[in-house]
């Protein structure tokens, strides 16, 4: 039996999204980042709504292989690479890019047998300081990995931007210099941006892109409008009213009393709550939808339901709630939530229904 939370996916708005960044991208090729199942969008439906997309990008080789036994055959990249012996077999038999960072996948290679050919990134680290060589290291790592017998010609090159969402930040310009630099003469596909990046960064534009939360149709930026960037919201999530009532003034409502009616309030209940991957942590005021009107909600949002204003709405027993989708982006309840759109969206997990459309 499923709950009454549903998160509606609208393919077309997935489709658009990607044509967008190809928009702005026109001369790289566009590696769709579905990791983390699909940012919650349900990774196997997403990568067949955008199986035009040139390629996948996944965190882990189980997510990989749950592409490749989906059939597939599209180039991945495996963003944290592989860790064991087993793993990097799996990644050649299977034909994943893995994303090389460490010194220790360095000595798996070469304790591999020569049987085994690897497609791989080395991921160089410009400023991020999360995965990845020092960029100054470039040149000696693709010499030694690119003549290497257990790896296929043509090592990738890639980087990864720490604050391509803060469009003024100098620091994303010093890590594309010192990519540029460090790399400069290396005849090899080169990969460098996400979605900040792509959209406000075209010296990020190369061989590759890894759009990852613009093909959801939230933007990237602190303050973004994802309709100003031209992309659509693609996941609305919904549940039905099922209860109305008015609570006298001097009231409270919810856990912990924390939001007392001014006057009498005409509330609804709707069926939808932290269970259901809408944040906890969302105040009383985070914008809602329902029936042609914003409204708010108010109090503490609970495990399975959370209040809602209904001051001069006209609605019933039944009727559907937007918490976020069309009307009300995501990116206003993360802000309101304190938080960012991935991480609310990742929540939407396996208890609230996905339904495509
Ligand atoms: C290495 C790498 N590339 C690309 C992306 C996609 O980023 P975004 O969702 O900001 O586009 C991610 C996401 O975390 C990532 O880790």
């Amino acid at each position: 039996m499923k709950r009454s939370a549903r998160a509606i996916i609208d393919t077309s708005a997935l489709r658009h999204n990607l044509s967008r960044c190809r928009e702005v991208a026109p001369n790289s090729l566009a590696m769709a980042v579905i990791k983390a199942d699909a940012y919650g969008h349900n990774m196997l439906k997403t990568a067949e709504t955008l199986s035009h997309a040139n390629g996948f990008a996944v965190s882990c080789i189980t997510e990989a292989l749950e592409l490749r036994q989906a059939r597939f055959i599209h180039p991945i990249l495996v963003l944290q690479g592989f860790q064991t012996m087993q793993g990097m077999k799996a990644m050649a038999e299977h034909r994943l890019r893995a994303v090389v960072h460490d010194r220790y996948q360095l000595e798996l290679l070469e304790s591999a047998p020569p049987s085994i050919k690897l497609d791989i990134a080395i991921k160089l680290d410009t400023g991020m300081h999360r995965l990845g060589f020092p960029i100054e290291q470039a040149w000696t790592l693709f010499e030694r990995l690119s003549k290497h017998p257990n790896i296929k010609p043509t090592p990738w090159l890639m980087t990864h931007m720490a604050c391509a969402d803060e469009p003024g930040n100098s620091h994303t310009q010093q890590q594309i210099d010192r990519f540029e630099k460090y790399t400069d003469g290396l005849q090899a596909p080169r990969s460098i941006g996400n979605s900040a990046s792509i959209l406000a960064w075209p010296q990020t534009h190369v061989n590759w892109v890894r759009p990852g939360i613009m093909l959801y149709g939230s933007s990237p930026f602190s303050h973004g409008n994802a309709r100003r960037d031209g992309l659509e919201a693609v996941m609305t999530l919904t549940a039905p009213l099922i209860s109305i009532h008015t609570i006298a003034k001097g009231e409270s409502i919810g856990y912990g009393a924390s939001w007392t009616c001014p006057d009498d309030t005409r509330t609804g209940v709707v069926a939808c709550g932290y269970a259901d991957g809408y944040p906890r942590h969302a105040p009383t005021g985070t914008p809602v939808w329902i029936n042609g009107k914003e409204s708010r909600i108010l109090g503490r949002v609970s495990m399975d339901m959370v209040v809602i204003d209904l001051t001069a709405i006209e609605a019933r027993i039944g009727d559907p709630v937007e918490l976020w989708g069309k009307h009300i982006s995501v990116d206003r309840v993360a802000q309101a939530a304190g938080t960012i759109s991935y991480e609310i969206l990742c929540d939407v997990g396996g208890l609230c229904q996905h339904e495509y459309v």
